[in-house]
């Protein structure tokens, strides 16, 4: 079915999704933790919300009918499975004071954003046909 609305999708999330981390990243570096919380909450809703979306509309049959190579889409998949048990971990760590341990996931989870994003585009530019 129509890729268009997926990839409005997509390409409006992903934008928002990364800008709202690296702000949280900036803010926890600079010891602004009350807004680092603010910042890394909206990130971590707003991502659960296009998740969501985004599954939906491929279980309702919207795909990019692209001719990404299997392991490009495994990666992806991998990575974006894991995400959302970071987005438990990392409050739970955050405020309960577990520093140590939330900068650990929060290194992590930015290396599987990172991870995340490639692949991601990698994808994007298979349906293109930019990728073969
Ligand atoms: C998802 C919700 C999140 C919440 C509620 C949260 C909350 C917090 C809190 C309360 C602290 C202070 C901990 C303490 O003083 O013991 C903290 C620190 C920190 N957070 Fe988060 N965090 C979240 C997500 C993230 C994410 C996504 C990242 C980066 C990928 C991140 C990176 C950091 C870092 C680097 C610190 C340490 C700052 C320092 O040591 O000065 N956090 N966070």
């Amino acid at each position: 079915m129509g890729a268009a609305l997926l990839l409005y999708v997509i390409e409006g999330a992903a934008p928002l999704l990364t800008i709202t981390l690296v702000w949280a990243v900036v803010l926890a570096l600079r010891g602004n933790i009350p807004r680092h919380r603010k910042i890394a909450v909206t990130h971590a809703v707003a991502t659960v919300v296009s998740y969501i979306v985004v599954i939906a509309l491929v279980r309702n049959g919207y795909r990019l009918e692209g001719k990404t190579p299997e392991w490009i889409l495994n990666a992806h998949l991998t990575v974006i499975y894991a995400i959302p048990l970071f987005l438990i971990a990392l409050p739970a760590t955050g405020l309960t004071g577990r520093r140590s341990a939330h900068r650990a996931l929060a290194f992590v989870y930015a290396i599987a954003w990172t991870a995340a994003l490639v692949t991601g585009a990698m994808i994007f530019m298979a349906h293109r046909g930019w990728l073969r």
